[in-house]
């Protein structure tokens, strides 16, 4: 998300005659885009900020900004040297992208400039991405932004605002141009796109009509999607997946809690039976898809038995992969309102240890499963363990490393597995 935001911003500026730089101590201007989803996200921000102080010295005109969701959160307390404890220029929230030139200009003729105001309606959809630091062979496409679904732990529908789901038209003539560009896998990315619907001159579109359309663009195109909520996976969407092969066998399903109770009082409206149930159309629509997950250890009031759930719902799925993460109170969501950060910090650590062990065992075993098969590879570069080995991933995105030396980023190619770890498939090309 925040990737694909700093694309947005570096178009922006460039259309305003600025040029990217590699180096922070190169830059007149310097913009750290920002997540608030946990406290530790936020300290490191505010631990960077500290340390480019110093090119102040060395570039007196020096402008650094804090731009995201953070700088929405935070807002003019950003601006407060003192509170702070260092300067800061600017503040622009996720719906100000366009208005940076002017807020530089405004900074530029001596005073600080902020911006927080969220839209009902910015998608950014006529602003194409300038790409950087990529493969070239991998873009994600903002499809939507915003969130409303309100998970009682989550910072996000306050810092991003109102969902608002991007015209189709736009994101198709985004995918043309990147096909154009040689790229060979596009990620439709949003908070929730389950929930995406665009209503246009002839009827709305949902994601699954969205997703068969950028799908039909180009046999050779890989498309990834990210973020699905349970309650809003569709059959239909399944069925989608199942129709192109070109769509990634690989879906991202964030659990959170394995304990009914747990959900509730997170605000996810379903139920561990209605998780399962998703898992069951997912097995028998599209048999052998890897599934993925996000899971919080230590929320407010989880119990020795709720805790216990989540590790029974990872072993009954079996998760191929997992984000995991200790559960941070965010201040003014709905868990901080209404519930007691109760679950000792000890306790916490030892539940996530729990979890990212049991994950590691999970992995493992997907992992092996694949030993002995033929997997098809899109190759994105070369291995950053070994410079005689390539990497790239395939369609349950699981990375692989082979040595190959005709391959080139963006090839396809059969890899015949041999061994794995919890992270990492090796094998050898078969094809070259
Ligand atoms: N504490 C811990 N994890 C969180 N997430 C979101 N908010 C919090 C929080 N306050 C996690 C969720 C979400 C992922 C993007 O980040 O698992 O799916
Ligand atoms: Fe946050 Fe829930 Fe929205 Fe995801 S769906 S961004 S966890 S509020």
């Amino acid at each position: 998300m925040n990737f694909s935001d700093s694309e947005i911003v570096a178009s922006v500026m460039a259309n305003d005659d600025h040029r990217l730089v590699d180096q922070a101590a190169d830059a007149d201007v310097i913009f750290l885009n920002t997540c608030s989803i946990r406290d530790h996200a936020e300290q490191r921000v505010l631990n960077r900020l500290k340390e480019l102080q110093h090119l102040r010295k060395t570039r007196p005109g020096l402008v650094l900004g804090v731009i995201g969701c953070m700088a929405e959160r935070l807002k003019e307390k950003l601006l407060e040297h003192d509170e702070l404890g260092m300067r800061v220029d600017m503040v622009a929230g996720p719906d100000a992208y366009r208005e940076l030139p002017q807020l530089l200009a405004d900074v530029e003729g001596g005073r600080q400039a902020m911006q927080v105001i969220l839209s009902a309606d910015e998608t950014y959809a006529d602003i194409t991405p300038v790409r950087y630091g990529g493969n070239g062979v991998q873009a994600f496409i903002s499809i939507m932004r915003g969130c409303e679904n309100y998970c009682a732990y989550c910072v996000v529908p306050y810092t991003r605002g109102k969902e608002r789901s991007r015209d189709p038209a736009s994101i198709l003539n985004e995918t043309r141009q990147l096909i154009q560009a040689g790229y060979r896998e596009v990620t439709l990315l949003g908070q929730n796109v389950n929930s995406y619907r665009y209503h246009g001159e002839n009827g709305p579109v949902d994601f699954t009509a969205l997703i068969g359309r950028v799908a039909a663009a180009d046999a050779q195109l890989r498309i990834r999607f990210a973020t699905s909520h349970p309650k809003d996976m569709s059959d239909a969407l399944l069925r989608q997946m199942a129709a192109h092969p070109n769509i990634c066998k690989s879906i991202h399903l964030p659990l959170q809690s394995g304990s009914t109770a747990v959900l509730q009082r997170m605000n996810r409206k379903y139920t561990r039976e209605d998780y399962l149930d998703r898992v069951r159309a997912i097995r028998e629509i599209l048999p052998g898809c890897a599934i993925s997950t996000d899971l919080i250890a230590g929320f407010c009031g989880e119990t020795e038995e709720e805790h216990q759930a989540t590790l029974e719902v990872m072993k009954d799925v079996g998760f191929d992969f997992a984000f995991m993460f200790k559960y941070s109170e965010r201040p003014d969501t709905l868990a901080a309102k209404r519930y007691k950060d109760d679950v000792p910090e000890e306790v916490k650590t030892r539940r996530l240890t729990e979890i990212i062990e049991l994950q590691q065992a999970l992995s493992l075993d997907s992992n092996k499963r694949d030993v002995g098969t033929v997997q098809e590879v899109l190759v994105e570069g070369v291995s950053k363990r070994a410079d005689s080995h390539m990497m790239g991933r395939t369609s349950h995105n699981k990375v692989v490393v082979f040595p190959c030396a005709t391959s080139r980023p963006g090839d396809y190619v059969q890899v015949r597995i041999k061994e794995c770890s919890s992270a990492t498939l090796k094998g050898n090309c078969i094809d070259h």
